[in-house]
């Protein structure tokens, strides 16, 4: 990209001529000192600083034997007498065009005129002017302080005045200040002071930035005219002041496209040339990108977008039901709620924030509307089928929330993709009900998948069966005879009780539920229970185990023994009668023998000419043997001091049938017994046994019955 550059731009003739004198100086062997900088340029005046130059800002500072150097901007009369007077050597560089407006002051003291000097009253080169000003003088810096001079009375009009400019003034101003001067004031001299190096940099930059996108001012931070040519283009267009190239990497040129340069007059040509060539190189980068943000601009007004296509997407806009984002194309993205997640309680403002990025699915492009339907929740299920899929393989376990009861199973969300769990394999056992899954965390593993149709057949059965053979090794490792367990009552049949150990199924024989005898499990425990059982016997080799339900400590002899004593009275309820006595129940669970000779004092034929099936009576226990499980009970004892007997005190003895210790068990009388002589009755108590279906006919456990429905 072309760089114009001013022609009247860098070294000024007076700049130019003291820089080449100083130099000359030094070329010479002289020591040097400047009052003040050479030149407003940095670079410059450490080049010379180098060379030994040395920058002193006044006389008395110059070092012995050193020649001083007047600048170009001149400086007043007294450091000239002061120089003389100290016999100082000095080499004078005023500028040709300052020396003159040192002259005009000059005379017009001699003449009696005030002098009136556009310029900035802290500038060198006005100090030195104001130097020569034998007489009056004012310095102002614009056409308003020159009016408000005027308006405070301290310029009569009547007086002479001469008007001149600083070299450098800015020309504009200049010719508002000579107007407003030539009209207020009557004996006026005007003396036109700005140099033309001034005027004709000026000029130029006046009409170069008025055509420009940005003017760049070369030129030290405290050079006056560099100041004046960036407050010209200032006016004009986007400028910017640098002292050297280095300093543009700074700034932002905003797609400028036509660029020129101007330089102070203090600003070297080398330099001009390293901010021209630098700024050409900025502009070439600048425009290649902005070529390429064009294209890529024209490229997305062109782009379009298609239904399934997965788009990048960032969030503009978050509300309660829908996500605005930008897709990178003409189209306004939005994300209606449902299709950003399954469910329904979700509150977009606590899973999204404006700025973050998404990869969204194009469900619906509206070209004519500029709009496009994005989803979420869709492309989320796509990555989930992967997933189900890679599960298929791997057999992995995968976790899903039942979301819906169907025509043949449930369905359970997983990754965002809907699974199919048959009833047969939605439970551990048949007959649970679906229902009871809903809204449940279930596991299962994938079956089989169809990626067309994107379905997937998954089986909860088959994880609770793995973690049930896990179960089940566990319990067989640590299984041991008379260790009690916790379990819950799986099924009754009418020979015992299935009970779940976790695991593990154990039979509870129905002899093995109640110490008195049941006719059916269900009088004890019913499915569901919660029961605590304990190991009665282990067949690890067909791995079966037996269990026991009733406690020793509910034996009804156990009972006997904590309640009751020989010689204990007692009431009992008359149970069974037979030829020799009558049995009556002490406790449940035990009948004690009331024999036919000690029911009455009196002779008794037959008891149930005294007794009654059902009657209470008060007895005496007269005997207990645990050993035979025997008791022997006497309502005539309590009447033995009525009148007396013969001694039947001594313990009778009967044998009774397998039930004789049940309450309802019948006694057998042994046929040789007489029933007028002291009765002899034996009683033989037998354990339960089992009746009708040994252990090791218990049914197969339920997780090995046929699966599927
Ligand atoms: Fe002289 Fe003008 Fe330059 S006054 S120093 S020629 S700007």
């Amino acid at each position: 990209m072309p760089v114009t550059v001013a022609k009247h731009a860098g070294f000024c003739y007076g700049v130019e001529r003291a820089v080449n004198m100083l130099q000359q100086a030094v070329d010479s062997g002289c020591k040097v000192s400047t009052l003040g900088p050479i030149i407003h340029n940095p670079q410059i005046v450490e080049g010379f600083v180098r060379r030994g130059v040395k920058i002193i800002d006044d006389v008395q500072e110059n070092p012995a034997g050193y020649q001083v150097v007047i600048r170009s901007h001149g400086v007043g009369l007294a450091v000239y007498d002061k120089l003389r007077q100290d016999h100082t050597p000095y080499l004078d560089v005023t500028c040709p065009y300052v020396v003159k407006i040192h002259k005009i002051v000059q005379t017009a003291a001699a003449d009696g005129k005030t002098v009136l000097i556009a310029g900035d009253r802290n500038h060198p080169e006005i100090q030195g002017i104001i130097g020569h000003c034998g007489g009056e003088y004012f310095v102002f810096s614009g056409l308003e302080e020159l009016r408000n001079l005027a308006e405070q009375d301290k310029l009569s009009v009547e007086k002479p005045y001469i008007l001149l400019a600083q070299t450098t003034f800015n020309l504009l101003e200049w010719q508002k200040c000579v107007e407003f001067a030539k009209n207020v004031y009557t004996k006026l001299l005007l003396f036109d002071t700005i140099c033309n190096a001034t005027m004709l940099r000026q000029q130029e930059a006046e009409e170069m930035s008025r055509n420009a996108d940005c003017m760049i001012v070369v030129g030290g931070k405290g050079s006056s005219n560099t100041a004046k040519l960036s407050q010209i283009c200032g006016r004009h267009c986007r400028t910017v002041s640098v002292e050297t190239a280095g300093e543009l990497a700074g700034y932002d040129f905003m797609g400028a496209r036509n660029v020129g340069v101007t330089a102070g007059a203090s600003t070297p040509a080398f330099i001009i040339k390293e901010v021209q060539t630098t700024m050409s190189e900025i502009l070439n980068q600048q425009n290649q990108q902005d070529e390429m943000s064009f294209e890529e601009m024209l490229e997305q007004s062109f782009k379009t977008i298609y239904s399934r296509e997965k788009v990048n997407a960032i969030v503009t806009g978050v509300s309660a039901n829908e996500l605005s984002v930008d897709i990178g194309t003409k189209h306004a993205g939005y994300v209606p709620l449902n299709e950003f997640t399954d469910d329904p309680n979700a509150k977009l403002d606590e899973l999204v924030k404006v700025g973050d990025e998404l990869e969204l699915m194009v469900l619906r492009v509206n070209d004519v509307e500029g709009t496009a339907m994005l989803s979420k929740k869709r492309l989320d299920a796509i990555a989930g089928f992967e997933k189900v899929m890679e599960a298929e393989q791997s057999g992995e376990i995968l976790e899903g929330i039942v979301v819906d009861v169907v025509k043949g199973g449930v369905i359970a969300l997983t990754n965002g993709v809907r699974v199919f769990i048959p009833a047969s394999q939605a439970t551990a056992s048949r007959g649970q009900e679906l229902e009871t899954l809903l809204k449940q965390p279930v596991q299962f593993k994938i079956l089989e998948t169809n990626k067309q149709r994107r379905r997937a057949v998954a089986s909860i059965r088959a994880v609770l069966k793995e973690q049930r053979k896990v179960l089940e090794d566990k319990f067989w490792e640590d299984v041991e005879i008379g260790r009690t367990y916790q379990g819950t009552v799986k099924s009754l049949t009418s020979y015992g009780a299935f009970v779940d150990l976790g695991g593990v199924d154990g039979m509870v024989h129905i002899s093995e539920l109640a110490w008195s005898r049941i006719k059916h499990p269900s009088e004890v425990v019913n499915v569901g229970d919660l029961v605590e059982v304990y190991v009665k016997d282990i067949d690890a080799e067909n791995r079966k185990i037996s269990l026991g339900y009733k406690k020793n400590e509910d034996n009804p002899w156990e009972v006997l023994k904590r309640e009751h004593n020989i010689g204990d009275v007692c009431k009992v309820k008359v149970v069974s009668m037979t030829p020799f006595g009558a049995f009556a129940q002490v406790i449940p669970g035990v009948d004690g023998l009331i024999h036919i000779s000690q029911i009455s004092n009196e002779r008794v034929g037959k008891p149930a000419d005294v007794l009654s099936i059902g009657e209470e009576v008060d007895v005496k226990i007269t005997d207990i043997d645990y050993e035979k499980r025997r008791v022997s009970l006497s309502i005539r004892a309590l009447l033995a001091s009525e009148e007396p007997q013969e001694d039947h005190s001594a313990p009778m003895v009967y044998e009774a049938g397998p039930d004789a210790h049940i309450s309802g068990g019948e006694v057998v009388v042994q046929e040789e017994a007489a029933v007028e002589e002291p009765t002899v009755v034996e009683t033989e108590v037998e354990e339960p046994v089992a009746e009708e279906a040994p252990v090791e006919e218990q049914p197969a456990p339920a997780e090995e019955t046929p699966e599927g429905e």
